[in-house]
């Protein structure tokens, strides 16, 4: 559910105009609904009321400051992969006392700087890291907080990029050794566990794999609680969100399409796993990113040219694969809407970007009202991993981002000034001082 909707036939964002904002902040451009967020947060909230439960934030879906923000002001914690994303939090107004720090690679900087900050809990990935870290906190003459990270070996039935459950993947720690890593974390002075935590996957709509998950994860809670003060359960993130629309089906709105009534919703999410979870007696977190931004954001973008080849037709826009990577890189689906809607034919169409690539698409022989050269497009469901995974590739600035809340809209990130891109870049004292040549008439 998201607050884009056609107003009187143009699309808004809550109550701005998307339009106006695109004529304002020019193309290409994010608009995030500060309304949506909170919605998408608090309905997670209300459906784990049952336990006490915390919502650490998935910040490498969307790290925009002023994003993390309305989150902390919710009361949410975050995940954090890097010591940037950390940074980000408390640039943000965060409470790094709130994050978990996930990721098979921390380094020595990354681990001494969350010490620092007294994280609420390091997610530990391998035995050498567990190493690591207790080394870097009796330096610091501390005992590090941990979660040990349980690989249950599950298929998340998702997209085998965002697979992370399986022993094929990189991540966690194979359940059977969990009982002999939480041993040796015992005999370790300055790591103590103060958790388990569990991630299968991204983008998963069926309540199984969580439930096949869970099902295997307890029994092991329940006795390592025996000999470990544990206080948390992290079931991690992943829960799925629709991308597929309504429009071609009829309904108003996006979430009204069929798609969208047969997702896994948080509640059946909630409702599946409570029972399971509740008799542990910890206090269970939730590491959604796209659950809450996904939805909450659009790509807006204009036509540049309609070009027709044979019996295709392109439509290039002035967004690009540098600014949303996802359709390239997962081939995934983002639904594309015009910003002032249209009746009339339908016809099918590439929507591409100008990257000098074949997998610079948004969409293939996708059926959209004719459009034409300066029509603004929005490419639906894109406040997830969109903006976080942008580039300079093309030497293409990053995009501006907005965010909308009710009347108000305020820029949240400037466009990129060009000249930044390479502002770090420099050129060898050898190569400055060797002449160009002549150049020709
Ligand atoms: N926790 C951990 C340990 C994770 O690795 C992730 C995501 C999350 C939580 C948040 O997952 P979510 O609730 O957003 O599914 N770039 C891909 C998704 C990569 C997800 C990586 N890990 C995409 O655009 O689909």
């Amino acid at each position: 559910m998201h607050e884009f909707k056609y107003v009187n036939g143009k699309l808004a964002c809550e109550n701005v105009s998307v339009d106006a904002l695109a004529r304002a902040h020019g193309t290409p451009l994010y608009v995030y609904s500060q309304g949506t967020l909170a919605r998408h947060f608090q309905r997670l909230d209300a459906a784990w009321a049952a336990v006490p439960h915390g919502i650490c934030f998935a910040v490498k879906s969307n790290s925009n400051l002023a994003v993390l923000r309305v989150l902390a002001n919710l009361g949410s914690g975050f995940d954090v992969v890097s010591e940037g994303e950390l940074r980000r939090v408390c640039a943000a107004g965060g409470n790094p006392g709130t994050c978990i720090f996930a990721g098979v690679g921390k380094t020595q900087a990354e681990i001494d700087y969350a010490l620092q900050q007294e994280i609420y809990a390091f997610n530990v990935e391998s035995e050498a890291e567990l190493e690591r870290i207790d080394r870097l906190a009796a330096r610091r003459g501390k005992a590090a907080p941990v979660a040990l990270r349980v690989n249950p070996n599950v298929d998340a039935l998702t997209h085998a990029k965002i697979t992370t459950g399986t022993y094929l993947n990189k991540f966690g720690i194979p359940l059977e050794e969990i009982r002999g890593l939480a041993a040796r974390a015992r005999r370790l002075k300055h790591v103590r566990i103060r958790g388990l935590q569990m991630h299968i996957g991204s983008q998963i709509s069926e309540a199984k794999p969580f439930a096949v998950a869970a099902r295997k994860v307890v029994p092991l809670i329940q006795e390592l609680k025996k000999d470990h003060p544990l206080e948390f359960f992290s079931a991690g993130g992943g829960l799925g969100i629709v991308y597929e629309a309504a429009l071609e089906s009829g309904a108003e709105a996006w979430w009204e399409s069929p798609a969208a009534r047969q997702q896994l919703t948080a509640v059946d999410h909630a409702a599946d796993l409570v029972p399971m979870l509740e008799p542990l007696g910890l206090r269970i977190l939730l590491e959604p990113g796209r659950f809450i931004a996904g939805n909450a954001g659009i790509l807006v973008t204009r036509v540049e040219y309609v070009k027709r080849m044979g019996s295709k037709t392109f439509v290039i826009v002035d967004a690009a694969m540098n600014d949303l990577v996802r359709p390239a890189f997962y081939d995934a689906y983002h639904e594309i809407v015009p910003v002032a809607a249209r009746n009339g034919a339908m016809v099918a169409c590439d929507v591409v970007g100008p990257v000098c690539e074949s997998s610079d698409y948004f969409a293939r022989n996708r059926r959209l009202p004719r459009v034409q050269e300066g029509d603004l497009l929005a490419v639906m469901s894109a406040g997830a991993y969109g903006f976080s995974m942008a580039s300079n590739y093309n030497t293409r600035p990053l995009p501006a981002e907005v965010l909308v809340h009710g009347r108000l809209a305020a820029v949240a990130r400037f466009r990129q000034y060009l000249p930044r891109i390479w502002e770090a870049e420099k050129l060898p004292r050898w190569l400055k001082f060797q002449r160009l040549p002549p150049t020709r008439p």
